[in-house]
């Protein structure tokens, strides 16, 4: 037997054997406990190794904390490096009550949606359950590697407590047939974000890497000040799940930022502190910055606006603390006073190191505020090297701009330390970029 699937199954088999690529699979299969025996696809797709036991790949779901009634996206990324079609199902369940759906799915191009056992197309009465999954077209046939479906989901109007994503996914390999293919099995568990935040205040608004507030420019990466960000004491760092389309999410835990009219990139909220980007403006002079709490509730509130000033660059190194600039050697290694940074050596006479800045201004090619970068783009404009009051030569400057993997505001210049530096000691060094020098005081240590 070659099928060994369950009844309802043997009566499509009659008619045709196309039953996953136009009927779907049947519901019931994202291994939610206690639904049909808690069964996934490997129901019907038997043959192949046991759900989630080919390391080489995997199933991954990326959501964010929900706000009641505010429609957002989940993300189901199935990995395998041979698999050639790809498919998925996935629910949302009560923690409290794994068979009590929780919101609804959106039917779009990529995304099908169907209704309790039946398997009826969506719309569902309430309370059935639902499942969204692959359409023939979402199947991505002959794609390499990975596949990616965002499915649209409204969370349950009132907060409902925790709530958990179930998905199975199947890495197939496109034999038009249940044989052969991969398993996969996964859950992510979600809590209820309640956007109840006070208005805001914002007090300084400065470039991150210095304390002093200052002109900005376009893509910095900022620190705004104040109160009232999120209840006391708690933090909330960007995890994968926030990120979308490769881009630093522009709401974070019921926090906006608005600048010259934008709303821009986060990156890190704490009650007196938010960490942002400066938008990709051409604007010059001065722009309004605002906070908004609550956003896209009826509960928004808009902090009292502050104004900055935007030119074309704003350079500043980050620090390790201190004055000590922010370096790593090629290898890895911190570059400071191993006295003053555990695990770190000063910098050697000759050899290239990397310092971490942001303000160099846009990017050439321009990548937009938020983006994470693909690969090394250069600045602009030249970023021109100050040790010790010399300007360094432009051959001695081997690159200037974005560091891959990380955000298009930070940015990366690497710097061949003179021979002529002085041993022993903390050396003045600073960035010029359009015209515009770092603040004065920052330093590398020279061994
Ligand atoms: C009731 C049995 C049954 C279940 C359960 C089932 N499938 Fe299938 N599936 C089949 C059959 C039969 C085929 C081959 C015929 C076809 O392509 O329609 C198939 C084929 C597929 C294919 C194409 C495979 C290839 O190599 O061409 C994909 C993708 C797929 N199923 C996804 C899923 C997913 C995802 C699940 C779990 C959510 C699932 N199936 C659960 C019976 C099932």
């Amino acid at each position: 037997m070659r099928y060994r699937c369950y009844l309802p199954f043997l009566t499509l088999l009659a008619g045709t054997l196309m039953l996953a690529t136009t009927g779907g699979p049947p519901t019931q299969r994202t291994g939610v406990p206690g639904e049909a025996g808690g069964a996934t696809c490997a129901a019907c797709h038997t043959n192949g190794p046991a759900v989630n036991s080919d390391t080489r790949g995997r199933l991954t779901i990326e959501a964010r904390d929900y706000k009641p009634g505010v429609k957002q996206l989940i993300k189901v990324i199935l990995e395998h490096p041979e698999a050639t079609k790809w498919g998925f199902q996935l629910t949302v369940r009560s923690a409290a009550d794994m068979l009590q759906q929780a919101g609804d799915f959106t039917v779009t191009p990529t995304i099908r949606v169907r209704c309790a056992a039946s398997g009826a197309n969506a719309p569902c009465n309430p309370g059935e359950t639902q499942f969204a999954s692959h359409v023939l077209a979402s199947t991505y046939i002959g794609q390499r590697n990975r596949a990616e479906w965002e499915v649209e989901w409204t969370p349950p109007a009132n907060a409902s407590g925790s709530l958990i994503i179930y998905a199975a996914g199947n890495a197939a390999n496109n034999s038009s047939t249940n044989q052969g293919d991969i398993i996969y099995n996964a859950n992510r568990t979600i809590g209820a974000e309640n956007c109840n935040l006070a208005k805001p205040a914002i007090s300084a608004v400065a470039n991150a890497a210095t304390a002093p507030a200052g002109p900005l420019s376009a893509n910095t990466l900022v620190a705004i000040y104040g109160g009232g960000f999120q209840p006391a004491g708690s933090r909330r760092t960007v995890s994968a799940a926030d990120i979308t389309n490769n881009r630093f999410p522009l709401e974070l835990s019921c926090v906006a930022v608005e600048i010259a009219g934008r709303r821009v990139p986060l990156t890190y909220l704490q009650d007196n502190q938010i960490n942002a980007q400066v938008p990709t403006v051409s604007d010059r002079g001065t722009v309004p910055v605002v906070v908004v709490a609550n956003p896209g509730t009826p509960n928004e509130r808009k902090s009292d606006a502050t104004n900055i000033t935007l030119q074309a660059t704003s350079p500043a190194f980050f620090r390790f603390g201190g004055n000590a600039i922010a370096a790593t050697s090629t290898t890895r290694e911190y570059i400071a006073n191993p006295s003053t940074l555990a695990g770190a050596r000063g910098a050697r006479p000759g050899e290239t190191i990397a310092l971490y800045a942001t303000g160099l201004g846009l990017l050439e090619p321009v990548y937009q505020a938020g983006e994470i970068m693909d690969s090394a783009i250069r600045v602009r404009e030249a970023a021109q090297i100050e040790w010790a009051g010399t300007v360094l030569s432009a051959a001695d400057v081997s690159y200037a701009g974005a560091v891959p993997g990380a955000i298009s505001g930070l940015q990366q210049i690497n710097v061949r330390v003179p021979m002529t530096a002085t041993p022993n000691a903390g050396n003045i060094v600073r960035v010029r970029a359009g015209g515009v020098l770092s603040p004065e005081g920052t330093m590398i240590f020279v061994q």
